[in-house]
């Protein structure tokens, strides 16, 4: 596994978020809490014993899909363009590429404030300690990121609501395929999701 420093992790998550996200409702708000002393979210664990499962994993691990979700959407660009004509929506491309950065940094924004760790001599581990026992893990994240930024669009909600995919089908009750249809932006965000933990080396293999 790589070795980093977690302090580079931060700014290398601020630069995205400060350059790849425009001017949004809330999001210097969405900003200063995620540099206070409130928020873990630069030095929490992305899992207990699965993915990311160190300190810092989880802004690691949200820029490891925002950085597959990029090199996705590079991929499929145009196939994109095209399922949103057949879609009948309009694409613009700026934009898309905005919210896919919305929603990849944030989709495990439910795990701020979610981990304490537990020392026992040299050895460090993680346990779950709920702040905010919503009930759902997209969705949680989805009712986190709306408490700072009011002008969550749509398809960056339904993107980190369905990020799961079939894996898990708490968070919604209608198909996660039909989520799909809709939004390409949600399948590349599950789809580089499932890359960054199962093409990337940070620990188990698992979500
Ligand atoms: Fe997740
Ligand atoms: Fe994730």
């Amino acid at each position: 596994m790589e070795q980093f420093d977690m302090e580079m992790q931060r700014d290398r998550f601020l630069h995205i978020f400060d350059t790849r996200i425009g001017e949004r409702e809330g999001k210097e708000a969405l900003r200063d809490w995620l540099i206070s002393d409130e928020c873990d979210f630069f030095t929490a664990p992305a899992s207990t014993k699965y993915h990311g499962n160190y300190d810092g994993g989880l802004c690691e691990h949200s820029i490891d899909v925002y950085e597959m979700a990029v090199r996705l959407e590079e991929l499929y660009r145009e196939d994109i363009r095209k399922q949103y004509l057949v879609l009948n929506r309009p694409y613009d491309r700026e934009q898309f590429l905005e919210s896919l950065a919305v929603a990849a940094l944030f989709h495990d924004l439910c795990k701020v404030n979610f981990y304490k760790t537990r020392i026992s001599g040299r050895n460090i581990s993680y346990a779950v300690d709920e702040q905010l026992p919503f009930g759902a893990h997209g969705g949680k994240s989805v009712y986190v990121l709306s408490k700072f930024l009011k002008d969550l669009r749509d398809e960056e909600a339904i993107a980190i609501n369905c990020h799961m995919g079939f894996s898990r089908g708490v968070d919604s009750t209608i198909s996660i395929g039909e989520s799909f249809r809709y939004s390409p932006l949600a399948w590349i965000v599950h789809v580089a999701d499932e890359a960054a933990v199962f093409m990337l080396d940070r620990g188990t293999s698992d979500v």
